[in-house]
């Protein structure tokens, strides 16, 4: 008997190019937490899919020559080969150009239309021709008095389209009181905020839901001009995957209300906002949770397709399997905040907390019992007492609870953590109790025994906790401990502690994860950094390094022209930005990483030689003032993107620049 239904979702990706580590970051999230609800006993259903319309798709076709389906369907078929490499095993994967898909939506629509939800007017905006994009106001740039497209830097023009709208403002005072009695529904909590803040109570706009300047889409089907544009169609997938709609309705009536869609933080907006007001207004319950999971950085930037700066996992699991990676990207980062991917860091968890602390915990016990009792377990010997492993067997004991917990709010690296402490008991135990010395006395053989016993029981515990994170690991422990009886593999198997009956036959295997060299590995994981001459690589870095410190001391003042005129002038963009985060840059006693927030010109990394100067937590939340249209540089091997303005002071050190009270992140210098 299951103990419910889970429906669990992660966002439709963009087929605009291939998926990178950051798509699979939420797509191991929720394959992890379907298998966990599985293991638990749950009917869990996954599901997973992309997105395919739209302009940008419509364009990387025509770039490739080849028709909108066809680039979409290369794609997706890649995008399922890395699923299957990941060991993801999701329930149903929906296109939004299937048949199933548009045939509901263009219902939803017409519906929408119908009961007055949505209406037609004209959208207005800056156009560039060139992009077929409508720009805001406060999107376009300003070269020479004209206002240009912030891509392409060509002169933009009012124009004006006509378009369907949804009328978001009349669910609004619903919403908010929705969201304000549901405290669990946007998660984490602050995320809550976010939408009530920003968006909901300073009044919500009405939606453009289509579009007439591009074709790949879904058909208004009673006006055959316009194409269904963005949210309604790709947020209806979470229902029309079940058959909503249809005659066939079965798991839509099964499943729905979704359990958790997960998203990341940037797309909460359109998960907590628009679907729950298309869902109300289609007379349907909401999901139970939309989880907003941070960003996964390639150094202190969201990787990003068009930044350029993409992990893909292939590589790193033809190396070293999809488990490690797996655990790596479930441990490393809190799920709901950023964290950072690196080949470095990625390498030496998998080091320290798989070849070591787990890998050598199988090994170690499997090669003791082959030592000591011929491979074959012995039972529980009642005579030898054996209290130093109390508390270790009550530990594993409450080990299942504890992880459960931290399933139940999505915490990952959390769960992974319980376990690993466990793991680390087990090691800890191995060197108090010393089983080779034990070994050397016959009288002690109960007591070896019992010790045995007690790290093989918690090794069981630990296989089958780890399943729904490293699917593959479980198996290979499983089969070194000897265990065959399924019955000992599953959670209820975990009631109690000491299920592991004697006379099994352990059978020592290759290690799970076998330590690595990282320097090599770095070295063959990034060939083309590997190309250069070590020296090479210092050099610049230090010259930059130096000529930045140099010019801060005054050394090499720049030669400033008499006069300049007022146009060099105002080429240079400053504004004023929050510091997010601040740090120093590893390897360099100078520098000061700077994460800075520029309202609504978004976010960037800046680099500055201050760090002798101030303590980088302290800066946290301040304003400073930064040029932001400096070409980026790389300083240190990274690439900073503007100058923070700072001054010396009579006693020569540097003061940043700052700005009096009332003045909006963003805002321009000048
Ligand atoms: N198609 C929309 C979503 C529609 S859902 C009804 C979309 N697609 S996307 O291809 O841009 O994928 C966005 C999702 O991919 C994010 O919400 C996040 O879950 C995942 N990620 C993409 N890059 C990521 C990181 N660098 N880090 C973490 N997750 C990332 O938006």
């Amino acid at each position: 008997m299951s103990k419910g239904t889970y429906y669990i979702t992660t966002p439709i990706y963009y087929p605009s190019g291939n998926m990178h580590i950051g798509h699979t970051y939420t797509t191991v999230a929720a394959d992890a937490m379907t298998r966990f609800k599985r293991l638990t006993g749950w009917d869990a259903y996954f599901l997973t899919g992309t997105d395919e319309h739209g302009q940008k798709i419509e364009r990387k076709a025509a770039e490739a020559g080849v028709t909108p389906q066809a680039y979409v369907d290369e794609i997706v078929a890649n995008t399922q080969e890395l699923w299957k490499l990941m060991e993801i095993e999701y329930d149903d994967f929906i296109r939004t150009t299937q048949e199933r898909h548009q045939r509901i939506v263009q219902q939803i629509f017409r519906r929408f239309y119908e009961q007055g939800d949505i209406y037609k007017s004209a959208y207005e905006g800056l156009y560039c021709t060139p992009c077929e994009s409508f720009w805001t106001p406060t999107q376009v740039v300003e070269k020479d008095g004209v206002k240009v497209c912030p891509d392409c830097g060509r002169p933009v023009e009012a124009m004006q389209e006509e378009s369907y709208f949804f009328r978001m403002s009349k669910y609004q005072d619903w919403l908010i009181d929705y969201i304000e009695t549901h405290p669990d529904f946007i998660q984490p909590a602050k995320r809550a905020n976010e939408m009530l803040n920003n968006f909901l109570r300073p009044g919500l706009q009405d939606l453009c839901v289509s579009r007439t300047s591009f074709k790949w889409g879904v058909p208004v089907d009673f006006d055959d001009k316009h194409v269904v544009y963005v949210w309604i169609d790709a947020l209806s997938n979470y229902i029309t995957a079940l058959g909503y709609g249809t005659d066939h309705d079965e798991l839509f009536r099964k499943y729905w209300p979704a359990d958790v869609h997960l998203v990341g933080k940037e797309i909460v907006r359109f998960h907590t906002i628009y679907w729950p007001i298309m869902l109300h207004a289609l007379g349907l319950p909401l999901p139970k949770q939309v989880f907003a999971h941070g960003w996964l950085l390639f150094g202190n930037d969201k990787m990003s397709k068009s930044k350029g700066n993409v992990v893909y996992p292939q590589p790193i699991v033809a190396r070293y399997g999809a488990d490690a990676l797996r655990y790596y990207l479930l441990r490393e980062m809190p799920f709901g905040a950023d964290g950072n991917y690196t080949n470095e860091a990625f390498l030496t968890r998998l080091n320290a907390d798989l070849a070591n602390d787990l890998g050598n915990l199988v090994s170690r016990t499997v090669a003791m019992i082959e030592k000591y009792f011929g491979g074959v377990l012995p039972a529980w010997d009642d005579a030898a007492e054996e209290p130093v492993g109390n508390d270790l067997r009550a530990h594993c004991a409450a080990l299942p609870a504890a992880v459960e917990e931290q399933m139940d709010k999505l915490q990952f690296s959390q769960a992974l953590t319980e376990i690993w402490k466990v793991i680390g008991e087990c090691n800890k135990y191995i060197d108090q109790t010393q089983p080779w010395v034990l070994g050397r006395d016959p009288e002690k053989q109960g007591l070896l025994g019992n010790v045995l016993l007690t790290l093989a029981e918690c090794v069981r515990f630990v296989a089958v906790l780890i399943g729904p994170f490293m699917p593959a690991t479980p198996g290979r422990i499983f089969a070194q401990l000897g265990v065959e009886d399924e019955a000992l593999k599953t959670w209820d198997s975990l009631g109690s502690f000491g299920r592991l009956p004697a006379g099994i036959r352990v059978c020592k295997g290759e290690a799970l994860f076998p330590r690595i060299d990282i320097k090599k590995e770095l070295a063959a994981l990034n060939p083309e950094e590997e190309a250069e001459e070590p020296k090479k690589k210092e050099e610049p870095k230090k010259k930059e390094e130096k000529k930045m410190e140099e010019k801060k001391k005054g050394h090499d003042e720049p030669e400033f022209p008499e006069v300049i005129a007022f146009d060099d002038f105002a080429k240079c963009k400053m504004q004023v930005g929050r510091v997010l985060s601040c740090e120093k840059v590893e390897k360099s006693n100078k520098l000061l990483r700077f994460r800075l927030s520029f309202g609504p010109d978004g976010e960037r990394t800046i680099l500055s030689g201050i760090a002798k100067y101030y303590q980088p937590e302290t800066l946290v939340g301040r304003q400073v003032v930064a040029v932001t249209n400096l070409a980026p540089r790389k300083i240190a091997g990274e690439e900073s993107q503007g100058m923070i303005l700072s001054a010396l002071d009579n006693a020569g050190n540097l003061r940043l620049m700052s700005v009096m009270e009332g003045v909006e992140d963003g805002a321009i210098v000048g």
